[in-house]
C-alpha cells in the first residue's frame, strides 16, 4: 500500500501565519506538523509517499526531506495548482498510486493511535473506500456522517451542516481503491468552489462501497489556532509520559 499527504490549501484559519509559511510547517510538538503524518505512515510499514503541496511552498518540503532517506522513506512530491480541494489534490496521486489501494491523510490530522487495524480491517474489505470517524462536540466545522449503528453503515455523509444530530465527523484519513478518480471525475465544485471529498465518500455510499471504523484515541485537526494548540498539547503531553516512563525526567 502507498500513502498520499494532503499538504497544499490555503491555511486561511491559520493566518497571519500562513501569509508566510505552509500551515502544515507550522511546529506540533518538536517537529514541523507535516512530520507525523510520515510517522504515521511509517509505523504502518508504508514507505512510498507522494506528498503533494502548492508551487510556493514545493522547495520547503524538499529542503525538509529531500527524498525521505533520513526517515527511512522514499518521498516524492507533486504540485498541486490550485486550492480547489482535497478532492482535487488525491486526483493528482492516480499516476503514483496506479491501481493500488493507498491510504490518503491530511496532514493537519494529528492523531494518537497506530492505523495498523484499520489497515487490516480495509484489507479485509473486498472493494470500496474506508473512512476513520470520530465523535466531535463542534460538527459544523467537519465533514459529518450520518450513521445506522444498528447495521453499521453510513447512510451519508454531509460536509460543515448547519444542523446534524450526528457527531461523528469524518477524519482526514481515508482509504481508497482506484474507483476513487472515476469519482473525483464525476463531481463539480461546490458553493465554496473545491472538489469535495464528502462529495466522493458519497459516490462510495451510492454504490454501498463505504466502511468505517471510529478513532479510540486523541484526534485533532489543527487546522486553527485553537485546535493547534490542541494538538501541540496532546503531542507534548504524551512526549512528557514516554519520558516519565523511559525515566528520563523526573517527577
Ligand atoms: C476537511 C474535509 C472534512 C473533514 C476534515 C477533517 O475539512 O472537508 O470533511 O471532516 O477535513 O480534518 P477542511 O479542514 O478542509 O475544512
Amino acid at each position: 500500500m502507498k500513502g498520499v499527504i494532503l499538504a497544499g490549501g490555503r491555511g486561511t484559519r491559520l493566518k497571519p501565519f500562513t501569509k508566510i509559511i505552509n500551515k502544515h510547517l507550522l511546529p506540533v510538538g518538536p517537529f514541523p506538523m507535516v512530520y507525523w503524518s510520515i510517522l504515521k505512515l511509517r509505523e504502518t510499514g508504508i514507505t512510498d509517499i507522494l506528498i503533494l503541496t502548492n508551487k510556493e511552498h514545493l522547495s520547503s518540503f524538499i529542503c525538509l526531506f529531500a527524498d525521505g532517506q533520513e526517515l527511512q522513506v522514499n518521498i516524492s512530491y507533486k504540485v498541486q495548482e490550485a486550492a480547489k480541494g482535497i478532492a482535487d489534490g488525491i486526483a493528482y496521486a492516480k499516476s503514483f498510486v496506479k491501481d493500488e489501494k493507498f491510504i490518503a491523510i491530511l496532514a493537519d490530522n494529528i492523531f494518537e493511535e497506530s492505523l495498523v487495524p484499520y489497515i487490516q480491517n480495509y484489507y479485509k474489505q473486498k472493494k470500496g473506500a474506508r473512512v476513520l470517524l470520530k465523535k466531535v462536540l463542534n460538527p459544523s466545522r467537519y465533514g459529518i456522517a450520518i450513521l445506522d449503528e444498528q447495521i453499521n453503515s453510513i447512510q451519508s455523509i454531509m460536509e460543515k451542516p448547519q444542523k446534524t444530530n450526528s457527531q461523528y465527523c469524518v477524519t482526514g484519513i481515508y482509504m481508497f481503491d482506484n474507483q476513487v478518480f472515476d469519482f473525483i471525475d464525476a463531481i463539480s465544485p461546490s458553493e465554496r468552489g473545491e472538489l469535495e471529498i464528502t462529495d466522493v465518500n458519497n459516490l462510495y455510499i451510492k454504490e454501498k462501497q463505504l466502511q468505517y471504523d471510529v478513532l479510540k484515541g486523541w484526534w485533532v485537526d489543527a487546522g486553527t489556532h485553537e485546535s493547534l494548540y490542541q494538538a501541540n498539547t496532546f503531542v507534548y503531553k504524551r512526549l512528557e509520559e514516554n519520558l516519565f516512563k523511559k525515566g528520563e525526567k523526573s517527577e
